[in-house]
C-alpha cells in the first residue's frame, strides 16, 4: 500500500514536473537558478543593503559553448541616502529587492532558450546580471551610510568571476542590457571589451537605454537634467565618466547618451521605441489622472497628448548619433513600450514589430554575425502604436 502510494506520488511528481517543462518550452522560457557572490563581500562589492550581488547563469550548449551574452537587469536609480533606503526596505521590482523574490528567474526573449523563439543566441552562455546598486552598476563611494553605494565594484567583482568560469576564453561576447542596465550597457561597453581581448567578436547591445534630455521638453530641468545630476554626485559616478565628456560639461549632462554614443568605440546596437512609455510617464509629463489613463492605454490619449508624445519622439531621435558609421545598429519602432528585447514576444513573436521586414531578434542577430548591417527607424507610424493587440502594419 505504502508502495503504491509512494510510486503514484512520484508519477505524480513526475507528471507535474513534465508539464511544467512543456510549458516552459511552449513558452519558450527557462528557470535559471541563482548565484550570490559572497567572496564580494571582503572586496565591498556590495548591493545597497550591503548584501552580495548576484546572478542568474544559464550554461552554454553545442555550437554555443564558448559564447558569452552578459545581461545587466534594469530598475531605475535611487538618488539620496532616504530614497535609496526606502528601496530597500520595502522588497519590490526594481533597485536593490526584485532578487529577493525568488531564488529563480524566468528566461527569455534574448535570453531565452528556445531555438525558434531566439535562434542567434539560444545556446549561448548567458548571464543575467541583478541590478541591486540604484546606479546603473557604476557607483563607488567609500563611505557607508545606511546604505552602499558600490555599483561599479559589483560589475567588477562579477566580471572577475565570469571570466574565471570561462568568459576569458569567449570566442563570441555581447554586453546587453535594458533600461537602467542598458544605460549600465552604454557605460560599460568599452570597458566590458577591453576584459575579454581575444574575443574573435565583441558587441553591445542597448535596449530602452535612450534617455532623452529634451532640453525644449516639458519637464527638463525638475524631471531629467537635475535627476540625472543628483545621481551621479550621491553615487560618485563622475570620476567613471568618459573625460570626453566631462571635459566639455556638466558631469549629470554626461549620463545622457546623446553626450556618450559618439565616442564609443566598441560597436552597439540600440534598441528603443520612439515612444518610449516609461520616459513618457515619468520623466517627461506630470503625473496626473488625465496622463495615467494616456499612458495605461493609449486610445484614451486627447489630441494633445499625442501631440506632446510626437514631440517626444523627435526629440529622441535627435539624440541618435550623427554619424551613420554602419557598425551601429537601430532598430526605432513605434510601439508604446519601453523594454523589449528580453521580453517575448516584443523579441521574435507573431506581434513583435518588424522594421524592414524584420524583427528585433533578426535585425540583431544579422548585425552581430556581420551578416547585413542595421539601421531603421519606423516612419510609417508617427503615433504610439499599442503592440500587444496590433500585428504589424
Ligand atoms: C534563496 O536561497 C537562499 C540561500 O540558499 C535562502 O537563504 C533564501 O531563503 C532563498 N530565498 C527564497 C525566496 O527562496
Ligand atoms: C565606426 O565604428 C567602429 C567601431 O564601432 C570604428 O572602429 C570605426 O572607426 C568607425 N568608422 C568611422 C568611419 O567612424
Ligand atoms: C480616466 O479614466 C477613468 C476610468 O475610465 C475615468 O473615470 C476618468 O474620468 C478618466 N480621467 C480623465 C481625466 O480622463
Ligand atoms: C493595448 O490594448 C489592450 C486591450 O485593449 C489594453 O488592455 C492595453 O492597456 C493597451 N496597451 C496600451 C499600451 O495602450
Ligand atoms: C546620415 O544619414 C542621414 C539619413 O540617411 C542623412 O540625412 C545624413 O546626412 C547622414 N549623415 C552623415 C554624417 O553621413
Ligand atoms: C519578409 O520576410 C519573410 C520571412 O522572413 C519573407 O517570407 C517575405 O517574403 C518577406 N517580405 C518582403 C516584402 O520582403
Amino acid at each position: 500500500m505504502e508502495n503504491i502510494q509512494a510510486m503514484a506520488d512520484h508519477w505524480l511528481k513526475f507528471l507535474i514536473c513534465s508539464f511544467v517543462l512543456l510549458i516552459a518550452q511552449v513558452q519558450g522560457s527557462e528557470e535559471v537558478p541563482i548565484t550570490f557572490l559572497e567572496t564580494a563581500v571582503e572586496n565591498g562589492a556590495v548591493c545597497l543593503d550591503g548584501s552580495p550581488p548576484a546572478y542568474h547563469y544559464a550554461k552554454g550548449f553545442g555550437d554555443g559553448a564558448s559564447n558569452w551574452m552578459v545581461y545587466l537587469e534594469g530598475g531605475g536609480w535611487c538618488k539620496s541616502e532616504d530614497n535609496c533606503y526606502s528601496k530597500v526596505k520595502i522588497p519590490a521590482p526594481g533597485i536593490g529587492n526584485s532578487y529577493k523574490k525568488g531564488n529563480t528567474t524566468t528566461f527569455n526573449g534574448i535570453l531565452g532558450q528556445s531555438q525558434t523563439m531566439n535562434p542567434n543566441f539560444y545556446n549561448w552562455n548567458r548571464v543575467f546580471v541583478r541590478y541591486c546598486d540604484g546606479s546603473s552598476f557604476s557607483g563607488d563611494v567609500e563611505e557607508i551610510i545606511q546604505i552602499h553605494r558600490r555599483g561599479a565594484r559589483v560589475f567588477n567583482a562579477i566580471m572577475e568571476d565570469l571570466l574565471a568560469k570561462g568568459m576569458r576564453n569567449a570566442n563570441n561576447a555581447i554586453l546587453a542590457g535594458n533600461s537602467a542596465g542598458g544605460l549600465a550597457t552604454i557605460l560599460h561597453c568599452d570597458g566590458f571589451r577591453a576584459l575579454i581581448p581575444n574575443a574573435a567578436r565583441f558587441k553591445c547591445i542597448a535596449d530602452a537605454a535612450l534617455f532623452v534630455r529634451g532640453k525644449d521638453l516639458p519637464g527638463a530641468e525638475d524631471k531629467r537634467e537635475r535627476p540625472f545630476a543628483t545621481i551621479v554626485a550621491f553615487h560618485g559616478i563622475d570620476k567613471f565618466l568618459p573625460k570626453s565628456c566631462t571635459s566639455k560639461m556638466d558631469p549629470g549632462l554626461c549620463l545622457f547618451p546623446e553626450n556618450l554614443l559618439g565616442d564609443i568605440e566598441t560597436p552597439i546596437f540600440l534598441v528603443n521605441s520612439a515612444f518610449d512609455s516609461l520616459q513618457i510617464a515619468s520623466n517627461l509629463v506630470p503625473v496626473e489622472p488625465g496622463w495615467n489613463n494616456c499612458t495605461k492605454d493609449i486610445k484614451f490619449c486627447t489630441s494633445t497628448q499625442i501631440q506632446t508624445t510626437k514631440e517626444f519622439r523627435a526629440a529622441l531621435l535627435k539624440t541618435l548619433p550623427e554619424d551613420n558609421n554602419s557598425s551601429r545598429g537601430i532598430f526605432i519602432d513605434s510601439c508604446f513600450y519601453h523594454d523589449q528585447i528580453n521580453y517575448y514576444p516584443r523579441w521574435s513573436g507573431p506581434t513583435s514589430p518588424k522594421l524592414n521586414n524584420k524583427t528585433m531578434s533578426e535585425a540583431v542577430g544579422d548585425w552581430y554575425f556581420d551578416r547585413s548591417s542595421f539601421q531603421e527607424i519606423d516612419m510609417k507610424n508617427d503615433f504610439p502604436r499599442n503592440c500587444t493587440q496590433d500585428h504589424d502594419i
